[in-house]
C-alpha cells in the first residue's frame, strides 16, 4: 500500500485546508496543490504566510509543512504526472446559464480537471472527487479518463466529500465525525477505496472511514447538507411562529435539543443560512430529484431554500417596518458581512441579502466586517442578481431600473475599519454575522452615538436584550417578540 505523492486540483477553502491537513498528518506523503490561478498560489506560497483563505489555525499548519511535504504551485500537468494520488477541489457554482440555470451545478470546472488528467497522464492514477457533486458525476469522469486515455493507463475514481465547515475547518478535518470514501465495487475499485483509507488512517481510527459504493457517498454529501440546511430552516420557521406568539426561538430549541434523538446542534435560529454549498447543494438536489421525475420529492426540498429566502426578506421587512415604513437617507449599520464568523468567505451570505434589499429602498449603509476585504463588501453588492430577484419576488424592494447597481453602491454604502466609527450617527443597526467581537461592544457608548430612537437588529442572537433595552435601545431580535412590536407595513 504506498501512496507517495498526491496532487489536488484547486487552491480554495476546500482544496487548501484539506492538503495542509493530510501533509501534517502524513509527513511520508508529498502533497502539491495546484491552481490555475497565478495569484491566489502566489499568496499560498507568500513569505509572511499571508494566506488566500482566512481559517483559524491553517497558518500554522502551513508553516509547519510547506516546503517539507506540502507545495503549492501552477504546475499542474507536472503535479498530476508526479501524484499517486488526484484530489479534485475544483469549484462547482450553481448554473448561470443554459439548461438547469439557477438550479444545476456548473461542472465544467470538474470536466475541465478530468480531460487533463487523461491528456497529461503516464501512469496509473487514483482520482477523487472532492468537490460536491450531482449523484453519478463520478461515472461522468470516469468515462472522460476512459474515452481519452492514453498508452494503457488506468484510472480508478473515488468519490470522497469533504464535510468541513468553514471556521472550523482545521478541527474538522483533524477530528472528523467520519471520513466517506465511495469506490466502484470491483477488485480494483476497493483497492483504490483502500489506498486512500490509508492515507486517513495515519490520523483517523479505521472504524470512522465509512466505504461505500460510489454513488452512495456521492448522494451521501448532498443529503447531509440538505439535512443541516433543513434543520436551519426549520428552527427559523419556527422563529417567525415565536415572534408571532411571545415564545422565544432560543428556548424552544434548547427545549427540543435536549431530545437526544434531534440534538442541540444546528438549532441557530438566524436571518437565515447562507455559504458556499447549502443553497447550491440543496439547489442541486431538488434539480437531480427533478431530472429523476421524483417531483414531490423535489417539492420538499425546494421549500428548505423558499424558507430562507423567506427568513432573509421578512428580517429585512422587519427593519423597513420598525423604522417607520420609510428607510430613504436613513442610515443603517450593517455589523458582520461574512457568511459566518471565523471567516472571511462571503458567498451566499444573508448580509448581502439584507444589504441589498435595505439599499433597494434608499438606505445609507455602513459596513463593518473584521475579515471580509472591502473591494470583496463592493462586488459583492455590485451585482445585479439579487435585486432582480426581489423584482420578481416583491414589488416593495423592487430597484429603480434608472441606475447602474455599481453607482447605488458608490452612493449608499461605506465600509468601515472600526465598528464605533460605524455606528456613529446611525438610526439602527443589524447584526448579520455572530462575530464574537459583536458581543462585547460598548454599547452605551454606541447608544450614545446613534439618532434617537436607535434601533438594534440581532439576526443572529448574540447580544444581550434586556442589556440592550435598558440602555435605551428599541431591540428586534430573530424569534423574539418585542413588547412593543413593530406596525407591519401598509400595502
Ligand atoms: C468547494 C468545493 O470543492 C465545491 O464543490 C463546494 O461545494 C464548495 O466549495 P471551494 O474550495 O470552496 O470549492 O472553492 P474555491 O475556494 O473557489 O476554490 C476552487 C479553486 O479551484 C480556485 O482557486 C480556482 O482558481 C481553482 N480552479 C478552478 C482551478 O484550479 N482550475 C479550474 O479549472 C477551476
Ligand atoms: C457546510 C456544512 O456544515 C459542511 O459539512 C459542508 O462540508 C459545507 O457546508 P459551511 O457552509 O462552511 O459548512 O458552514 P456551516 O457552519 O454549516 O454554516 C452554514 C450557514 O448556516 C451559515 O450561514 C451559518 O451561519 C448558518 N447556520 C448554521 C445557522 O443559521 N444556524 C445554525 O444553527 C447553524
Amino acid at each position: 500500500m504506498v501512496v507517495t505523492k498526491i496532487c489536488c486540483i484547486g487552491a480554495g477553502y476546500v482544496g487548501g485546508p484539506t492538503c495542509s491537513v493530510i501533509a501534517s498528518k502524513c509527513p511520508d506523503v508529498y502533497v502539491t496543490v495546484v491552481d490555475l490561478s497565478q495569484p491566489r498560489i502566489d499568496c499560498w506560497n507568500s513569505k509572511d504566510f499571508n494566506l488566500p483563505i482566512y481559517e483559524p489555525g491553517l497558518k500554522e499548519v502551513v508553516q509547519q509543512c510547506r516546503g517539507r511535504n506540502l507545495f503549492f504551485s501552477t504546475n499542474i500537468d507536472e503535479a498530476i504526472n508526479a501524484a499517486d494520488i488526484i484530489f479534485i477541489s475544483v469549484n462547482t457554482p450553481t448554473k448561470t446559464y443554459g439548461l438547469g440555470k439557477g438550479r444545476a451545478p456548473d461542472l465544467k470546472y470538474i470536466e475541465a480537471a478530468a480531460r487533463r488528467i487523461a491528456d497529461v497522464a503516464t501512469g496509473n492514477k487514483i482520482v477523487v472527487e472532492k468537490s460536491t457533486v450531482p449523484v453519478k458525476a463520478a461515472e461522468s469522469i470516469q468515462r472522460i479518463l476512459f474515452a481519452n486515455m492514453k498508452n494503457g493507463v488506468r484510472f480508478q475514481v473515488l468519490s470522497n466529500p469533504e464535510f468541513l465547515a468553514e471556521g472550523t475547518a482545521i478541527n474538522d478535518l483533524m477530528n472528523p465525525d467520519r471520513v466517506l470514501i465511495g469506490g466502484e465495487q470491483s477488485t480494483s475499485g476497493l483497492q483504490a477505496v483502500e489506498k486512500l483509507s490509508w492515507v486517513y488512517e495515519h490520523w483517523i481510527p479505521k472504524e470512522n472511514i465509512i466505504k461505500t459504493n460510489t454513488w452512495s457517498s456521492e448522494l451521501s454529501k448532498l443529503t447531509a447538507n440538505a439535512f443541516l440546511a433543513q434543520r436551519i430552516s426549520s428552527i427559523n420557521a419556527m422563529s417567525a411562529v415565536c415572534e408571532a406568539t411571545g415564545a422565544d426561538v432560543g428556548e424552544v430549541a434548547h427545549a427540543i435539543g435536549t431530545d437526544s434523538r434531534l440534538g442541540p446542534k444546528f438549532l441557530q435560529a438566524s436571518l437565515g443560512f447562507g455559504g458556499s454549498c447549502f443553497q447550491k447543494d440543496v439547489l442541486n438536489l431538488v434539480y437531480l430529484c427533478e431530472a429523476l421525475n421524483l417531483p414531490e420529492v423535489a417539492a420538499y426540498w425546494q421549500q428548505v431554500i423558499d424558507m430562507n429566502d423567506y427568513q432573509r426578506r421578512r428580517f429585512a421587512t422587519k427593519v423597513i417596518s420598525c423604522l417607520f415604513n420609510t428607510i430613504t437617507d436613513k442610515t443603517i449599520t450593517i455589523l458582520g458581512f461574512a457568511f459566518k464568523k471565523n471567516t472571511g468567505d462571503t458567498r451566499e451570505s444573508s448580509s448581502i441579502y439584507m444589504c441589498k434589499y435595505l439599499m433597494d429602498e434608499g438606505a445609507k449603509l455602513h459596513i463593518y466586517d473584521p475579515q471580509v476585504e472591502h473591494k470583496q463588501i463592493i462586488a459583492d453588492l455590485s451585482h445585479r442578481d439579487i435585486s432582480e430577484q426581489s423584482e420578481r419576488g416583491d414589488s416593495k424592494m423592487a430597484t429603480p431600473p434608472v441606475e447602474t447597481e455599481k453607482e447605488k453602491v458608490n452612493k449608499l454604502v461605506k465600509i468601515f475599519e472600526d465598528p464605533y466609527e460605524a455606528l456613529k450617527g446611525a438610526h439602527a443597526f443589524v447584526v448579520c454575522t455572530e462575530w464574537d467581537e459583536f458581543k462585547d461592544l460598548d454599547y452605551l457608548r454606541i447608544y450614545n452615538s446613534m439618532l434617537k430612537p436607535a434601533f438594534a437588529f440581532d439576526g443572529r442572537r448574540i447580544l444581550n436584550y434586556d442589556a440592550l433595552t435598558n440602555i435605551g435601545f428599541h431591540v428586534e431580535t430573530v424569534g423574539h417578540k418585542t413588547l412593543n412590536n413593530c406596525l407591519p407595513i401598509t400595502p
